[in-house]
């Protein structure tokens, strides 16, 4: 039992289960962002009983935090009945609690060096998410979860389409891509994640993809494609790699996109490529400074990818008069 300083309820936590987890299995507003140990913002400080620290070095918390009996709540599990110290926000209540299932890897189609767009078959179960939120996958004998977003529509088929990049040095990912046989089993804990379609909202709708961000981007533009305001709307997509060859396939998107009252794809490449490519070139900030439509002020951004490209757009979209509250983003690290 996991219980909160100050908070008239309680929430217990499964043998083994971790505590952020549960704490969103159980519908509270626990403040998170990556779930995977590397950002810090779902530390809690533990008043009383013991924690078990799953990951000691986690990026997410320093010496000094440990000194002051803080952990990360994605990063420990209650031993016994605990009580903590953290504060919950209504607002990040999540729209759907997450819950844990075995999942088959059931279809894998290469998208370009490096990328491969992968089909993950929940066993009798929906496929239950807001489009742009993120499930986090536990591959049978690694440590640890990794955390991929969803590139395809909610379904009652049980489907989680995915687009992943193999990291240099990341097993896990390098086994997603390509080195797993189709047949694979796993385990998938989700939906996580803030960055979700705000499908009521009827304001311009700016979609920024960098690398393997392209998967929720294509999930948020894709149910907005769906949405009765589809053709009322305006979407300008940015999306940008380092080189030609790693642009993944945008056919899908395109005819979707015809659904839309006005539409912009905007493709660029980061690194000087050869003459065979007539796109655009540049970081994707640049990118967006210089070729999104005035004005911005009363658009929306969506924003997905490596935490220096978001935080370079984030940096570009505030300068340029566009207010917090138009950004939804969640950073992949
Ligand atoms: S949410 Fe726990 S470290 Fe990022």
């Amino acid at each position: 039992m996991v219980t909160i300083e100050g908070l008239d309820r309680d929430f217990t936590c499964d043998k083994g289960d971790l505590i952020l987890r549960a704490a969103l299995r159980a519908g509270l507003g626990f403040p998170y962002e990556c779930a995977t140990g590397s950002c810090g913002t779902c530390k809690y400080e533990l008043l009383v009983g013991h924690v078990e620290d799953t990951w000691p070095e986690a990026p997410g918390i320093r010496l000094r935090d440990r000194e002051h009996g803080r952990y990360l709540a994605c990063q420990s599990k209650a031993t016994g009945p605990i009580v903590i110290r953290v504060r919950l926000d209504e607002r990040l209540r999540p729209p759907i609690p997450p819950r844990r299932s075995v999942a088959t890897i059931s279809g894998r189609i290469y998208q370009a060096p490096g990328y491969s767009e992968l089909k993950l078959q929940i066993s009798d179960e929906g496929a239950e998410f807001l489009p742009g939120q993120f499930i986090l996958i536990e591959f049978p004998g690694l440590t640890g979860a990794r955390a991929y977003s969803m590139s395809n529509q909610p379904n009652t088929d049980g489907v989680l389409q995915l687009h992943v990049k193999a990291k240099q040095e990341g097993i896990m990912s390098n086994l997603l891509v390509s080195e797993s046989p189709i047949g694979t089993k796993l385990i998938v804990d989700g939906p996580y994640g803030h960055a979700f379609a705000r499908l009521e909202d009827s304001r311009p709708v700016v979609c920024i993809a960098g690398g393997s961000g392209l998967g929720p981007m294509l999930s948020v533009a894709g149910a907005l494609a769906l949405t009765p305001l589809a053709s009322q709307r305006s979407v300008d997509f940015f999306y940008g790699v380092r080189t030609p060859a790693e642009v993944c396939d945008l056919s899908d998107l395109r005819k979707q996109a015809e659904a839309f009252g006005r539409w912009g794809l905007h493709v660029a490449v980061s690194d000087k490529p050869d003459n065979s490519w007539n796109g655009l070139v540049g970081m994707i900030d640049q990118i967006v400074q210089v070729h999104l439509p005035m004005p911005w002020s009363n658009s929306l951004f969506y924003i997905a990818g490596p935490p220096p490209m978001v935080d370079a757009v984030v940096r570009v979209l505030l300068t340029c008069q566009v207010s917090h509250e138009q950004l939804i983003f969640d950073r992949f690290y």
